[in-house]
C-alpha cells in the first residue's frame, strides 16, 4: 500500500572470475542491461575485492552500482590484510555485504561482529546489503523466526532509523545457497513479512514499508518472476546465476 520500493538486484560473485573475465562479464552485463538497468531497477554486482577498481571503470558510464563482499569496521591502521569502508567508497563502491551467510558459517563471523561491520560500512559512507538466513536444522526445528529476529535486531543494534534507512536487509535461507533448492515464494515471503513487521516494531511502520528486503538462495532466471511476484520481496541477491551475463540479465529483467 502506497510506498514504491524500487526493485534491486545484486550479484554476488563471492570466489570467482580473474582479472579477465570479471571485466568480460561486466561488460557483457553493462551491455545487455543498458536498457533496463538504472530506470526501473537497481542493479549492483559485487566481485572479489581485487577486481573491484577494475569493475568500477568498466561501469563509469553505467548505471550498474559495484559492492564488496564484506569490509572491515576500523577506518585504518595496524589490521593487516583489512580493508575499510572509506576505502572501498574511494575506489567507487556504493554497497558492501554485511553477514553473509559463509561469512557467518565458513568463516564465523558473529552477530556482535556484523553489527560493527554494518555501522562502519554506514559511516564510511557505503550502504549495507545486510545479510540474514536460517540453517536447515534451524528451519527443521521451527526456529526460522527466533533466528532471523535475532541477527536482525543484533545486527542493527544501536543504529539509529536515520542509519538503518541506508540498510538493504537480505533474506537467505542457509539451506537455499548454492544448493539449488529455492524457498517457495511463500516461504520467502513469510520470512519477508516477519523481518519487516520487526524493523516496524524496532523503528516505525514507515521506515520499514520503505526498506528493500531481497531474496537470495539459487535465484535463477526461472525462478525470479514468481520471487518477484510476492509483496515483501524487493529484489534479489544472486550468486551462482550472476556469473553468467544471460542469466544476470534475464534475472534483471525479471526483477522489472
Ligand atoms: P546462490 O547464492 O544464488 O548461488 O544460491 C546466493 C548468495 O549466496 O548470495
Amino acid at each position: 500500500m502506497g510506498f514504491m520500493r524500487k526493485p534491486f538486484v545484486a550479484g554476488n560473485w563471492k570466489m570467482n572470475t580473474d582479472s579477465l573475465s570479471s571485466v568480460e562479464l561486466v561488460k557483457a552485463i553493462a551491455s545487455a542491461s543498458s536498457e533496463i538497468a538504472g530506470h526501473s531497477v537497481h542493479v549492483a554486482v559485487c566481485p572479489p575485492f581485487v577486481y573491484l577498481q577494475s569493475v568500477v571503470n568498466v561501469l563509469s558510464t553505467s548505471s550498474i552500482a559495484v559492492g564488496a563482499q564484506d569490509i572491515y569496521y576500523e577506518r585504518k591502521g595496524a589490521f593487516t590484510g583489512e580493508i575499510s569502508s572509506s576505502m572501498l567508497k574511494d575506489i567507487g563502491c556504493t554497497y558492501a555485504l554485511c553477514g553473509h551467510s559463509e561469512r557467518r558459517h565458513v568463516i564465523g563471523e558473529t552477530d556482535e561482529l556484523i553489527n560493527k561491520k554494518i555501522a562502519a560500512t554506514i559511516l564510511g559512507g557505503l550502504l549495507p546489503i545486510f545479510c540474514v538466513g536460517e540453517l536447515i536444522e534451524e528451519r527443521k526445528a521451527s526456529r526460522t523466526e527466533e533466528v532471523v529476529t535475532r541477527q536482525v535486531k543484533n545486527g542493527l543494534a544501536g543504529l539509529s532509523a536515520e542509519k538503518v534507512s541506508a540498510v538493504t536487509v537480505a533474506y537467505e535461507p542457509v539451506w537455499a545457497i548454492g544448493t539449488g533448492l529455492t524457498a517457495t515464494p511463500q516461504q520467502a515471503q513469510e520470512a519477508h513479512a516477519l523481518i519487516r513487521e520487526l524493523l516496524g516494531q524496532m523503528y516505525d511502520t514507515k521506515l520499514a514499508q520503505e526498506i528493500r528486503i531481497l531474496y537470495g538462495g539459487s535465484v535463477k532466471p526461472d525462478n525470479a518472476v514468481e520471487l518477484m511476484r510476492e509483496q515483501d520481496i524487493d529484489g534479489l541477491l544472486v550468486g551462482g546465476a550472476s556469473l553468467k551475463a544471460d542469466d544476470f540479465v534475464a534475472i534483471i529483467q525479471a526483477a522489472t
